[in-house]
């Protein structure tokens, strides 16, 4: 047997050491907390999954679906569109579901990269914008987010021949792993650029409703001349607390979203209509209401214990993480290691998440208030100086 070359691309699977020591520690009867997957602890919402039970009663629901999508689920996305950003989409040319923000983010790299060239990715980022270029015979070229421009990344620093070469842009806010929402005009700079350089922006909107302190996240889509350039992946794993569902669109430039149509028929087929029939039935309802308050709770109960123990770290905007630097004389993986050697909790190690990542960590707030409680607690006592 012999894998393909391309795995070989990948880099080194940062967790990998984690995972051994926590499978130790689980051996060895510790009671292991992890704060390092950011997935949702609470339910769906109750009603979305009596849409699904309902939907998956009617025996039409059960064939293959289409790859375009039920025209009610394309209509309930546009609605959503509509009143929650401002944005006008045409459901037979804009929008197509998607098995999750993942895989549209992965296929996008099949349909718009060749040998060769290359798609910008902000770094520190979600894995997948650099690993599938990887996997697609693409290229991965990182832009720094920079911490002094709002964790955006530096475009004038772009070395022309990447940007001559580039055909995707990768952008993501509010941003994981940093917690940063959108600085101001980075999306009107990022649609010249686009303009310019004739590259497709990716604008993954996967945290677009959890955010805190009354701040109200735009769509890319709501910029002057986005659709022209770009499109957003929209998820509702995280805002509806459905991540298993494998539910989301992409929305937008209507080349690109056809483009995305034609090589999906080619690879899967289709989200199980009872699942959009469920989708447009969440998108009516809106996200649950009291997810960012909830988010925000934890994020100050985690933010204080980390300030009292001398972490220098700034309370996110959104998302449903806190990002953090590690102490001096650490990795962030042997930071990682050392809280979960002495207490139990795991951390992901800022470096996970490209090279711009090291030096910090991760924690995910999806785990219920009491545990957290907990988890803060042995932070401090193991921490604590
Ligand atoms: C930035 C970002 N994009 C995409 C995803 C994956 O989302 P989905 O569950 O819709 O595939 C995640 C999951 O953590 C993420 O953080």
């Amino acid at each position: 047997m012999k894998p393909s070359s391309r795995l070989d691309r990948l880099p080194p699977y940062l967790f990998a050491e984690l995972e051994r020591k926590i499978a130790e520690k689980q051996a060895a009867g510790v009671d292991v907390i992890s704060l390092g997957i950011g997935d949702p602890d609470t339910p769906t919402p109750g009603p979305v999954i009596e849409a699904l039970a309902e939907a998956a009663r009617d025996p039409g629901t059960h064939g293959y679906p289409s790859n375009r999508g039920r025209p009610e689920l394309r209509e309930a996305i546009a609605g959503f569109y509509d009143r929650r950003f401002g944005v006008s989409l045409d459901p037979e040319t804009e929008i197509l579901p998607a098995l999750g923000a993942k895989e549209c983010v992965f296929n996008l790299n099949l349909a718009f990269l060749d040998p060769g060239t290359a798609a910008l990715a902000a770094d520190p980022g979600y894995p997948v914008y650099t690993g599938g270029p990887l996997l697609t015979d693409g290229d991965p070229v990182v832009m720094p987010l920079v911490p002094e421009l709002g964790f955006a990344p530096d475009l004038d620093a772009i070395a022309p021949a990447d940007r001559e070469r580039a055909r995707l842009m990768y952008l993501n806010y509010p941003n994981n792993p940093t917690g940063a929402v959108v600085p101001d005009g980075l999306f009107e700079r990022t649609i010249e650029f686009a303009r310019e350089h004739d590259v497709l922006v990716v604008h993954d909107a996967s945290y677009t409703e959890t955010t805190f302190d009354g701040y109200v996240a735009p769509s890319f889509l709501e910029t002057p001349g986005a659709k022209e350039v770009g499109v957003e992946v929209f998820s509702l794993s995280k805002g509806w607390n459905m991540t298993g569902w494998r539910t989301a669109a992409i929305v937008g430039n209507q080349a690109a979203v056809e483009a995305y149509w034609r090589l999906k028929t080619n690879i899967d087929s289709g989200m199980f209509e009872a699942v959009q029939l469920a989708t447009a039935a969440a998108l009516d309802a809106g996200p649950p209401a009291e997810m960012p308050g909830i988010y925000q709770r934890r994020r100050d109960l985690v933010c204080g214990a980390l300030a009292e123990i001398g972490v220098d770290v700034t309370p996110p905007k959104g998302t449903i993480y806190v990002w953090a630097p590690v102490p001096e004389g650490h990795t962030s993986a042997s930071y990682c290691e050392l809280v979960l050697e002495e207490s139990g909790v795991v951390v992901s190690p800022g470096g996970s998440y490209g090279a711009n990542g090291e030096g910090f960590f991760r924690i995910s707030l999806t785990v219920p208030d009491e545990r957290l409680a907990e988890a803060v607690e042995r932070l401090r006592g193991s921490l604590g100086g």
